[in-house]
């Protein structure tokens, strides 16, 4: 079964592909691949972490909770949630089953480097100005493991020579589900000016 994406595909040849996936273990437990939406001209491509519970069995990324608070805060920093490619640095939900509840698992750094070509083949169809990178698990696929979404969220900094895209890293909706409620308001306003900074870039 397919491990690497075929070359020159367009976003449905790879989606097809990506569907019978065997480059890591997570695709057994998983439903189905869940690959990214979006029109394959984007200018803003988003990348999350993994598809939850939610999109495991739907089959399309950010559909639950971390979905419905991500198109309100785009709506909120005026990015038309139509006009962005999402997608997720890995491709299947990795968990761990505790009786009948399904527990998400952070991705480890097998599970990104077996997923990354998948990654850059979308961004090399989709060719957007601006990848945001939502969360650490993003973030490091792209930049490094030493990259600390804390220290460098919201800067715009230079995409891989030749790509024509720049990068920006922000924290995950769900670490906003899960602030503590007296500083989610807080949080949740921090995420909406880093997407701002975002949409100001596409025209800067
Ligand atoms: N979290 C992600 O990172 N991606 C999704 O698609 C859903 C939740």
């Amino acid at each position: 079964m397919s491990a690497e994406p075929p070359a020159g595909a367009s976003l449905d040849e790879l989606r097809t592909a990506a569907a019978d996936c065997r480059g890591c273990q997570l695709w057994e437990p998983a439903t189905q691949t869940v690959f990214g939406r979006g029109p394959a001209d984007a200018v803003m491509v988003l990348v999350g972490e993994q598809p939850g519970d939610v999109e495991d069995q739907r089959g399309a990324p950010f559909v639950g909770p971390a979905g419905r608070l991500l198109v309100g805060a785009l709506e909120e920093a005026g990015i038309d949630k139509t006009s962005v490619y999402v997608t997720n640095a890995v491709k299947h939900f990795r968990f761990e089953q505790r009786g009948t509840r399904r527990i998400h698992q952070t991705p480890d750094v097998s599970h990104t480097a077996a997923c990354v070509p998948w990654l850059r083949a979308e961004l090399a169809v989709v060719r957007p100005s601006l990848v945001v990178l939502l969360g650490a698990t993003a973030a490091k696929t792209l930049l490094g493991q030493d990259f600390r979404v804390t220290r460098q969220r919201g800067q715009l900094l230079d995409g891989p020579p030749g790509s024509g895209a720049r990068l920006m890293a922000t924290v995950h909706p769900s670490s906003i589900l899960r602030t503590p409620p007296e500083s989610r308001d807080e949080a949740h306003a921090a995420f909406v000016a880093d997407l701002r900074t975002a949409r100001a870039a596409l025209t800067s």
